[in-house]
C-alpha cells in the first residue's frame, strides 16, 4: 500500500502565519526601558490587525537574564521586568479572544545555574538533584573537550570547585545543560508543559532541542573536529536517545492536547530532520532550519541568488510529501531581514522588505515573520563593543581577543551578524525612544526611528506595514499559498526568484526581483493570462507575454481560466 503522504493532509497549525515576539523589545507598559506582557497585552488590536494568526513569544519566565530569559530559574513564574502571571492569563486571553493561537518558548536543554535543581545539584555530590545536570568528577581527569556557543574560551565544561567536579554548558557559563538521561529530570519537563497547556498555551517552540541527548560518557571527538557549525551539530546533536525522548514526550504530553511543538535545528542531514516530524514517527510537528538563514558565508563570501533559491527549494522538495518545515528570514538571533536578503539602503529599503515579505507568504510551510519586518526595520550596525548587550557578543569579543584574531574584521563580522541587530526596541512613532518606552531604552533605537514606525505607516496605504496586511490576507484567504505545490519556474534566471504554486485547477505564479535594476522575466504560456493578487509597485508592465520587473519587484500573479 502506498505511504500516506502527510505534507498535503491539513492541519490547523500548517495554516498559521506566525509572528515573533522578542518581549525585551516590544513595547515598555511601565517606562523602565524593558519590554513587557503589559506592553504586549497594549498592543493586541495592532497584532492583529497584521493578518497574522498566531504568535510566539520568546522566553518570559523568571530569570537572571544572562541570555536574555533563555537561561530559566523558575519555569513557573514570570520575569519580574516582564510582569506577573496575572499578566500572563490576561495575555493569552487577549490573543484568544482575538482567535490568535500563542507558542511558548520551552528552554529545557539547559537551566540557568540560579534555578533551584542546579543549586542543590551543585551544592554535594549526594544531593538529591545531583543527577538532574551533567557533572564530571575532577578526580577522573580532564573531561573530554565539548564546544560552549557563548563560553568567553569556548569550552563547555566549567570546573566547580565545591565539589570538586565540571558541569557542562553548551551555550554560557549560566546555562548548565539538563541531564535528559535522568527519568526523573524528564518527568519534571513534562509537568512544566501540562502547567502551561492548561494554561492555554497552543504550541512549544522547543529550544536549542537537537542537543538534549548527550553520550554521557563524554567520549573524544573523532580527529579533524573543528568547531564550525557542522561539525558541531553533527557531534553535538542528535544524541542516541533524542528519539526515545521525544516520543515520550509525545505520549505523554503533545498527544494529549491539540498542540503542536517546533524543534529549533534539525541536526545534519533531510534523514535527520524527516526523524523528528514525520507524521508516522509520532514525535514533533514542524522543523525549523536553519539553512535559510545560513546561506552564504560571512561578509567575505556572501551568497548569490543561486544559493538562496537552491537552499529553499531542496527543502522544499524534500519535505514535499512528508512532514512540515518552518519558513523564516529572521528571528532574534540573526541580523534583520532586509539587512540580511535584501538592500536596506535608503532607497531600496521599503521595496526590498516588501519583496522578502512577498517570500515569507506565499511559500508552502508554515511562515514565522519577526516582529520589525512589517515595517522593514533594519540592522543597527554597532562599532563598538561597548554598544553590545548580547553575552554573544561579549563573550565573543573576549575570545577573539585571547585568541589573537584580526579584531577590526571581527568588529565588521559582529556589526553585520551580532543578535542584537534584530533586538533593538520596536519602532512605533517618531517619539523619544520611538514610542517604546518613556524611560531609555535598555538597547540602543535605531536611529532611524523617525522615518520608519508604526505610525507613520499607517497613514500611508502604500507602506511595508499595509503591504505586509496585504499579503497575510492573502495567504489566509487563498489556500492555494498553504497547501499549493511548488515549483521552480526559470531556475537558472539570476536576478527574479519565480515559482509556481498549484492547488486543484488553480495556478500562481510569484515573481521575485532580487536586484536594483530592472529586469526581464519572461512569463510562462499558461500564464499569459493573470490577475494580480499581490504586488509592491503600483503597476506590472507586460510587453510581448514578458514582464519587466522593477528594482526588488514582487509580485503574485493568479492564472485566469
Ligand atoms: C537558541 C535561542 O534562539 C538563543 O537565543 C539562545 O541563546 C540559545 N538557544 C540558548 O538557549
Amino acid at each position: 500500500m502506498a505511504k500516506s503522504k502527510t505534507s498535503s493532509s491539513k492541519k490547523w497549525w500548517k495554516e498559521q502565519i506566525i509572528y515573533q515576539i522578542y518581549p525585551r523589545s516590544f513595547f515598555d507598559s511601565d517606562g523602565d526601558g524593558i519590554g513587557d506582557l503589559k506592553g504586549i497585552i497594549e498592543k493586541l488590536d495592532y497584532i492583529k490587525s497584521l493578518g497574522v494568526t498566531a504568535v510566539w513569544v520568546n522566553p518570559f519566565y523568571a530569570s537572571p537574564n544572562d541570555d536574555n530569559g533563555y537561561d530559566i530559574s523558575d519555569y513557573r513564574k514570570i520575569m519580574d521586568e516582564f510582569g506577573n502571571m496575572d499578566d500572563f492569563n490576561e495575555m493569552i486571553k487577549g490573543f484568544h479572544d482575538r482567535d490568535i493561537k500563542f507558542v511558548m518558548d520551552l528552554v529545557v536543554n539547559h537551566t540557568s545555574d540560579e534555578h533551584e535543581w542546579f543549586k542543590q545539584s551543585r551544592s554535594s555530590r549526594y544531593n538529591l538533584y545531583r543527577d538532574y545536570y551533567h557533572w564530571w568528577p575532577a578526580e577522573n581527569g580532564k573531561p573530554n573537550y565539548r564546544f560552549s556557543y557563548f563560553d568567553e574560551k569556548g569550552d563547555a565544561w566549567k570546573y566547580d570547585a565545591h565539589t570538586d567536579a565540571y558541569y557542562l554548558h553548551y551555550f554560557s557559563a549560566k546555562q548548565p545543560d539538563l541531564n535528559w538521561e535522568n527519568p526523573e529530570v524528564r518527568r519534571e519537563i513534562y509537568d512544566i508543559m501540562h502547567f502551561w497547556v492548561k494554561k492555554g498555551v497552543d504550541g512549544f517552540r522547543l529550544d536549542a532541542f537537537q542537543f538534549i541527548s548527550k553520550d554521557t560518557s563524554f567520549p573524544p571527538f573523532p580527529k579533524g573536529y573543528q568547531n564550525n557549525v557542522v561539525d558541531v551539530i553533527k557531534h553535538h546533536g542528535m544524541g542516541p536517545t533524542l528519539h526515545d525522548h521525544i516520543r515520550e514526550m509525545n505520549k505523554e504530553v503533545l498527544s494529549k492536547y491539540e498542540v503542536f511543538a517546533v524543534s529549533e535545528g534539525v541536526g545534519s542531514s533531510f534523514e535527520d530532520a524527516h526523524s523528528l516530524v514525520d507524521e508516522d514517527r509520532n514525535e514533533l510537528q514542524m522543523v525549523y532550519h536553519f539553512e535559510g538563514v545560513e546561506v552564504g558565508n560571512g561578509l567575505d563570501d556572501p551568497h548569490t541568488l543561486a544559493d538562496f533559491k537552491q537552499v529553499h527549494s531542496k527543502w522544499e522538495a524534500s519535505f514535499k510529501d512528508n512532514g512540515w518545515i518552518s519558513i523564516f528570514l529572521a528571528n532574534h538571533d540573526v541580523p534583520r531581514m532586509v539587512s540580511r536578503f535584501g538592500n536596506d539602503s535608503d532607497e531600496f529599503r521599503v521595496a526590498s522588505s516588501k519583496m522578502l515579505n512577498t517570500f515569507l507568504l506565499t511559500m508552502r510551510g508554515t511562515p514565522y515573520c519577526y516582529f520589525g519586518d512589517e515595517l522593514g526595520m533594519k540592522n543597527i550596525y554597532f562599532q563598538h563593543i561597548s554598544e553590545y548587550q548580547d553575552i554573544a557578543a561579549k563573550n565573543g569579543y573576549k575570545k577573539a581577543l585571547s585568541e589573537g584574531r584580526d579584531m577590526k574584521k571581527f568588529m565588521q563580522n559582529l556589526s553585520f551578524y551580532s543578535r542584537d541587530n534584530s533586538r533593538t526596541p520596536m519602532q512605533w512613532d517618531n517619539s523619544e525612544h520611538a514610542g517604546f518606552s518613556s524611560d531609555l531604552p535598555w538597547i540602543a533605537v535605531n536611529q532611524d526611528y523617525k522615518e520608519v514606525n508604526v505610525a507613520a505607516q499607517e497613514t500611508c496605504p502604500d507602506s511595508v506595514l499595509n503591504h505586509f496586511r496585504q499579503l497575510t490576507s492573502l495567504r489566509t484567504n487563498n489556500p492555494v499559498l498553504i497547501y499549493g505545490t511548488y515549483q521552480q519556474v526559470d531556475k537558472d534566471n539570476p536576478e527574479v526568484y519565480a515559482y509556481s504554486r498549484t492547488l486543484d485547477s488553480q495556478v500562481w505564479l510569484v515573481l521575485l526581483s532580487f536586484v536594483e535594476t530592472d529586469s526581464i522575466f519572461q512569463l510562462p504560456d499558461n500564464m499569459q493570462s493573470f490577475e494580480i493578487q499581490g504586488n509592491n509597485y503600483s503597476e506590472l508592465r507586460i510587453n510581448d507575454g514578458r514582464a519587466k520587473l522593477k528594482a526588488y519587484q514582487a509580485v503574485v500573479l493568479s492564472q485566469k481560466g
